[in-house]
């Protein structure tokens, strides 16, 4: 089955799964390495078993998200599917090769081949019934009302599209397989996508070239979010879960009630004697711990809090998320600087906290100003940083003059909670 047409695909995604797992590695790296930049919070790493039963109730329970009926069914699905249907894409590596290809073991086994077909018209449903509530809620249909005013759309509708394509894919590789005869499985494994191939011709070529969107589709989305840290909609699919696990309660309580005492690296601040060095509040990206850090990363701009804000809701400019999306996006502009200043040897190190690294005392760092070696250690960065900082309004007045209302408000509510120079844009 296999002739030039496989050779060529099959060449073609294993290159691409090359480059992409490359870039998803330095991605998850520098992600990690970042987080690693924020102050201590040891409270959170115990007790392990009620922590990963907490972990294990709340994702594949959705015992949060199911409050919001609908949306949290339809979540479930989208969720399960990505994990659950992962082998489906190991299949596809096969197929695009060999399209009789089936997974050792399982492949034409009849529960697999059930849960297959289930879960993956469930993720087609659950994401189009996503799609529909983006749009429903949308800004330009509720104004500043919406959860969404403010969300950056685009990346939504980025993952909304890859999840949908995806899904799709998988439904059509196992109709292309009926149709084609090219499965064992008993017809009540199939139902869904055995009714689908009704339609289908019988062509195992079709059915390469659907495996390779598939692998094309699911690799694009991991090369952009490689190159994307602060796209949250995209990354809390893997963040979530640490977010999770980390929750301030190790019984799995929400975190509400009394204040937490004020800390300074990670230690409880004695406000009858102070340490010199105690630093009070955040005054400065770094200043944050690494769970919130790990918070800003996983933010998906659902807008819920928004939605629930007296301020936003009095028609004040400030709101959570945007506080949220400012915060995040400013860490990833700015943790390249934050990253070397951390690596570089103490001697080198010629700055105040609050201020970006410099080569020397007392000069701010331009990138003229900047010596060789952090040059070089942020360089790499310096392209994402600008992305990052460009993308969205923030705190260094990068807003636009037309940008709508909530655009302003976001700026507005970075500036207020802010008081760093930002390390992308430089002003
Ligand atoms: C425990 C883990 C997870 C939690 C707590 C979580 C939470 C959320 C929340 C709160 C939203 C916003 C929903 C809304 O706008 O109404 C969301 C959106 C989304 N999640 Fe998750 N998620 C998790 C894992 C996943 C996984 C594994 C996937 C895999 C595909 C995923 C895919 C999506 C997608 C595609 C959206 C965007 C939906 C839209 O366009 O409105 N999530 N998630
Ligand atoms: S911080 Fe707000 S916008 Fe972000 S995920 Fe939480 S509720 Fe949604």
């Amino acid at each position: 089955m296999t002739g030039p047409l496989q050779i060529v695909l099959g060449t073609i995604s294993v290159l691409f799964l090359i480059v992409s797992s490359v870039l998803a590695y330095r991605a998850v790296r520098a992600m990690v390495r970042i987080i690693r930049t924020g102050q201590p919070d040891g409270t959170r790493f115990g007790p392990v078993k009620s922590r990963l039963k907490t972990l294990a109730i709340e994702s594949l329970g959705h015992t949060r998200m199911l409050k919001w009926s609908a949306i949290g069914a339809a979540h479930w699905f989208v969720f399960v599917g990505f994990y659950g249907l992962f082998l489906t894409l190991v299949e596809a590596f096969g197929e695009v090769w060999n399209p009789a290809f089936h997974l050792p073991l399982i492949g034409e086994w009849s529960l697999w081949n059930l849960f297959a077909d289930i879960i993956g018209t469930g993720t087609i449903l659950g994401i189009l019934y996503l799609i529909y509530r983006r749009q429903k809620d949308h800004p330009r249909r509720q104004g500043r009302k919406s959860r969404f005013a403010g969300t950056n759309e685009g990346r939504g509708y980025f993952v909304e599209a890859v999840v949908l394509t995806v899904g799709v894919a998988i439904l059509l590789i196992r109709a292309l397989k009926v149709s084609s005869d090219l499965t064992d499985a008993p017809a009540w494994s199939h139902p869904i996508s055995g009714a689908l191939a009704a339609i289908l011709p019988d062509s195992p070529d079709l059915l390469t070239v659907v495996a390779f969107v598939k692998i094309v589709v699911s690799l694009t989305w991991l090369v952009v979010i490689s190159r994307i840290l602060n796209m949250g909609v995209a990354w809390h699919r893997f963040s979530a879960f640490f977010n999770i696990y980390f929750k301030r309660e190790d019984d799995g309580t929400v975190a509400l009630g009394p204040l937490q005492p004020m800390t300074s690296g990670g230690k409880p601040i004695d406000f009858e004697d102070p340490g010199e060095d105690d630093v009070f509040g955040r005054g400065k990206i770094e200043d944050f711990t690494w769970k919130g850090m790990l918070d800003f990363t996983t933010c998906t701009e659902c807008g819920r809090c928004q939605s629930q804000c007296p301020a936003w809701n009095t028609g004040k400019p400030l709101s959570p998320k945007m506080v949220i999306m400012d915060l995040r996006d400013h860490l990833y502009a700015k943790a390249p600087t934050c990253s070397a200043r951390r690596r570089r040897p103490r001697r080198r190190r010629t700055t105040t906290s609050s201020s970006p690294p410099t080569s020397r005392p007392g000069r701010r760092a331009t990138p003229a100003s900047r010596g060789p070696t952090t040059r070089r250690r942020t360089g790499r960065w310096s392209a994402r940083s600008r992305r990052a900082g460009s993308s969205t309004p923030t705190s260094c007045g990068a807003a636009r003059a037309a940008a709508p209302a909530w655009s302003s408000a976001r700026s507005t509510s970075s500036t207020s909670t802010t008081s760093w120079t930002c390390a992308a844009t430089r002003c």
